[in-house]
Parts: structure tokens; sequence; C-alpha cells
């Protein structure tokens, strides 16, 4: 190949790798198995010639890298996701290297986590399985009395009934709008779900029973939700997290977990990925997984084409497919109520 174009973590599916290989690139893979790699595993990477990146979230892509990537020839950089916090836009277009990311195919597979996630942690399933595999629905009776009828305790894993309940979305971008119209599906024949534009997140905070948080994360959203926000939602609401980590103030978070026993959160992401804030993960009223959203095949596999996609387009001179010039913003003023 001519181009030589690196991709710092294997990635699912091999429509990627084969559009590459077919327009004339060299495919290189980092199979390091660490989940960061640094600055300097990832100069490694990029060697002497180097055409394009194609990165990940859990990288630090600023000016160190941009610059290292420029003096080997790169013209290309493409993060494997829709979110881009952890590049430096600025920085990239001062070296002249193109920045991508993956609009558009993580939309319906993330707001899907989003509310399984709500549903889970309604419902308090988590919990509940642990509890079964740890042999606990009938492994404290003596054997003797080993009876069913027995052992179905109506007050166990009692949790919230969502139907009729009111769920609140901050940041209705794509992903923000593809929960919110999950969340309202209704059976045929009922009376439809009403939906609003809050006048502030204030108020979807106070009157919200369920809350999915769909910002970006910028200087606006760090720590968006705090200590003094989560004392104004209600004691027994459910929050949601499948965006970036820091827009919960996690330390804060656990304390009110531990404060308010029936407030459940479901978890995604985390403020110092891959770690958890200490506490958390003995919290039984928090679910935790790890930043799985748009972790279905489709998703994945149009994740790696998509970023393919941007880096040849530079190289070879077509348009980038996700350009984060054009990302829409937090508040998006034209997303429209689900049909
Ligand atoms: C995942 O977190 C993404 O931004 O695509
Ligand atoms: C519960 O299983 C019921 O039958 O009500």
């Amino acid at each position: 190949g001519k181009y030589r174009v690196v991709s710092t973590k294997p990635m699912p599916g091999t429509r990627w790798i084969n559009l590459l290989i077919e327009q004339d690139c060299r495919v290189e893979i980092c199979t390091q198995k660490k989940t960061i790699l640094s600055v300097e595993d990832i100069i490694a990477l990029i060697g002497d010639k180097c055409d394009g990146v194609i990165g990940q979230l859990t990288e630090d892509w600023g000016e160190t890298l941009f610059a290292a990537l420029s003096r080997a020839g790169g013209k290309a950089f493409s993060n494997m996701a829709v979110g881009y916090n952890n590049v430096d836009v600025n920085a990239a277009n001062k070296y002249g290297i193109a920045v991508g990311n993956t609009p558009g195919v993580l939309t319906e597979t993330t707001a899907e986590l989003a509310a399984s996630l709500s549903l889970a942690a309604a419902r308090r399933i988590v919990e509940a399985d642990e509890f079964m595999r740890a042999g606990l629905y009938d492994g404290w009776l003596p054997n003797l009395f080993k009876s069913p009828i027995l052992l179905f305790f109506p007050d166990r894993f009692v949790g919230n009934l969502l139907k009729g309940q009111t769920v609140g979305v901050i940041g209705a971008g794509r992903i923000g709008s593809a929960y919110a119209r999950m969340m309202f599906l209704k059976a045929n024949g009922e009376q439809p779900v009403t939906w609003k534009r809050a006048s502030s997140m204030d108020e979807v905070l106070r009157e919200a029973d369920v809350i999915s948080l769909h910002p970006v994360l910028d200087k606006t959203t760090y720590h968006l939700i705090n200590k003094e926000r989560l004392a104004t939602m209600k004691k027994e609401a459910i929050l949601v997290n499948c965006s970036r980590g820091p827009v919960i103030d996690e330390v804060a978070l656990v304390e009110h977990l531990k404060q308010n026993p029936m407030f459940r959160v479901g978890l995604d992401v985390f403020e110092d990925e891959p770690y958890m804030k200490p506490g958390l993960s003995e919290m039984k009223n928090a679910i935790v997984v790890p930043h799985i959203a748009s972790a279905s095949k489709w998703t994945r596999e149009g994740m790696a084409t998509l970023a393919a996609l941007n880096v040849l387009g530079k190289i070879k001179g077509y348009p980038i497919w996700g350009n984060p010039n054009q990302v829409e913003p937090f508040l998006n003023e034209n997303a429209q109520p689900p049909a």
C-alpha cells in the first residue's frame, strides 16, 4: 500500500480493513492489551510515516500527538466515537489534520442501552440476578423445608412502575431524542403521551421520575449533575448516564446513593474511566456497565467503517462523513418531539 493507516485498537468486522486495503492503504492495528494507550505508546505507533490514524475515546489527542502525526506526514485522524471531548480539534486544525467522528450509526444502539438501564434500574434486575445466582432464592431455609410456596416474598425487589411516570431527557440531540421516542412507546389505542420542552434543566431534575443524560461533554456540562442538583431530584428518581462520566460529579453521586437508598442509577460511563470512584461498586442502587452503549454488532462495525472512511476521505480527497465542526450543540433548538 501507498498509504500507512494505523488503528490504535482492534475494531470489529473486516469491512473497514478491506475498504482501506482496496484503496491502496497498508493497515496496522495495535494489539497491546492496555485499556488506555499513553501518548508515548501512540507516538511509537505513528512512527516516521503515517498518513492517518483511527483512535479511541480513551486517548488524549492533543497538541503532542497531532504534532507527531504531522511530522509523520499525516493528514487525517478519526475518533471511533461520536463524542470527541478527547480531541483538541483546534490543535489538529493548526497542523492541517482533518478530524472525523462517527455520528448516526450509534444513535439507536446507545438510546437502547439508556432505555435498558432505565428499566433495569426501575425493576432492580441486577440486584435480583445477583440474589438468584447467590442461591438465596431457596438457599436460606434448611433443605428439608424446601418449598417454593414459602419462598416467594411479595416485598422482595419491589421497584418502580414506569407507566404514567415522567421521563426527562437532558441533551435532546440525536441520541436523547431516540431515547425519548423509545420510552414513550405506547400500546395501540392508548392516549398519546405528552411531550414538552422544559423551561430549564432544573425543572427536569425536579419533576422527572427517570432522567437520562445525553449532552456532549465540554466546559459547560462538566459536573452538570452535582451535589446541589442531585438534592433537587425526587428521592426515588432514576438517573441514567450514557454520555460522558464527568457530566456527573461521581463523588457527590456516591454520597447521594448512600443517603437515598431508593434513588437508583444506571451508569455506562465514569469520571475516571476505567475506574470507579470509591464506594460506587458497593452500592446496590447502582447498575454499572463498562462503556457498552454503542456495543451492538451493527453499530460497532458501522463506527469502524465510518472511521476508516473518514481517514480515507481525507487521504483521497473525499468529503469527511463525520465532521466534528458540524456536530449539533448541547441544546438542540431544532429537536423535534418524538412522533
Ligand atoms: C461513545 O462513547 C461515543 O462517543 O461514540
Ligand atoms: C406473580 O407471579 C403473580 O402471579 O401475580
